[in-house]
């Protein structure tokens, strides 16, 4: 492990993606002839450990599967990526699924059965942590129960890591576990959840921000789809620019974002540089179709963005 970098723990899902792909996504209570079904690797938690380790990060994954054959291709996915999956548990449940549908422009609807990931407790947070000799980068979500995301984020400060909570799917978080967040990433949906305020505008996204800032979470960015995201910290309040592309599928945007940022923070690059990275990063993503396959290596972050730098 390059000892350089801080390590990267993630605690959460793991989900098999079951992708349709049609037209335009489906009004309520229609039914539309599709185009194509595929599965990919999924789960908030395991995008985010990819889409770090792909990085160049070192990242762990803590999480839960069950005893089928999604949990082998899983597992695959990961170690594919160079992940540490020691701390991946099987489990006499179902692995988790996540029922997709991809409409045009990208633009999709996701169902998850958590399945395993509803098993995922403290006992899988105290182990994979005492693994650690030194404190690094804890990356939580909202797929596994919230008592051990909130158990995690307690334990993982007390150690003196840093904890990034990109909190999706939308739930409240109580105020005093906020208090403990170095980084939070939600979309508008999430701020909206979490603050209980309207967040449809850049400038909403930016009094919830200062919301959430207020509750002591250090850094808030708010993802704004194609428009990009909004960065609130003491210091002040910035736009970080979507890169303008063609989006094929935008399952896992988010996800590239916060782990990109991680990796980035990981090296101890400055902040704004890495949200820049972030936002290379999940522009590739919605380029090609899937979760973790979609996921861009190094090599082709570092030429995307020299090639819209020489563009610009
Ligand atoms: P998802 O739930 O689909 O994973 P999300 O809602 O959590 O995504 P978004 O706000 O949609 O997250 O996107 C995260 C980041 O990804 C944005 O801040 C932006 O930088 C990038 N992004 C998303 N959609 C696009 C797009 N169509 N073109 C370019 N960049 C995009
Ligand atoms: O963020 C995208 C992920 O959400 C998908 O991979 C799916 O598994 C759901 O968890």
């Amino acid at each position: 492990m390059d000892s350089s970098k801080k390590p990267i723990l993630v605690i959460g899902s793991l989900n098999m993606d079951l992708v349709a792909t049609a037209e335009r996504l489906p009004d309520k209570g229609e039914t539309i002839l599709g185009k194509t079904f595929t599965t990919f690797p999924g789960g908030k938690g395991a995008n985010q450990a990819v889409a770090a380790a792909k990085l160049g990060a070192a990242v762990t994954m803590s999480g839960c599967v069950g005893g089928d054959g999604f949990a082998g291709e899983l597992r695959e996915s990961l170690s594919g990526a160079g992940i540490n999956i020691s701390f991946v548990r099987t489990t006499d449940v179902s692995t988790g699924t996540a029922l997709i549908t991809v409409g045009n422009a990208g633009a999709n609807t996701i169902v998850v059965i958590p399945g395993a990931n509803n098993h995922c407790g403290r006992e899988d947070v105290d182990q994979a942590l005492a693994a650690f000799d030194r404190p690094g980068i804890l990356m939580a979500q909202h797929e596994v129960p919230a008592a051990t995301v909130e158990y995690a984020i307690r334990a993982a400060k007390r150690q003196g890591w840093t904890v990034v909570l990109n909190p999706a799917p939308a739930r409240p978080v109580p105020e005093e576990v906020l208090g403990m967040v170095d980084i939070i990433t939600p979309n508008e949906t999430e701020a909206a959840i979490l603050t209980g305020l309207k967040v449809e505008s850049r400038e909403e996204a930016a009094v919830a921000a200062a919301r959430l800032l207020a509750s002591g979470v250090k850094t808030v960015v708010v993802t704004l789809g194609a428009q990009g995201a909004l960065c609130c910290t003491r210091e002040g309040t910035f736009i970080i620019p979507a890169y303008p592309v063609t989006a094929v599928d935008t399952t896992a945007a988010g996800d590239a974002y916060t782990g990109a940022l991680a990796a980035a923070l990981s090296e101890e690059k400055p902040l704004a540089e890495s949200l820049k990275f972030a936002a290379a990063a999940a522009a590739l993503a919605v380029t090609k179709a899937g979760a973790q396959p979609a996921l861009p290596w190094r090599r082709e972050v570092d030429e995307f963005m020299a090639d819209r730098e020489d563009k610009a």
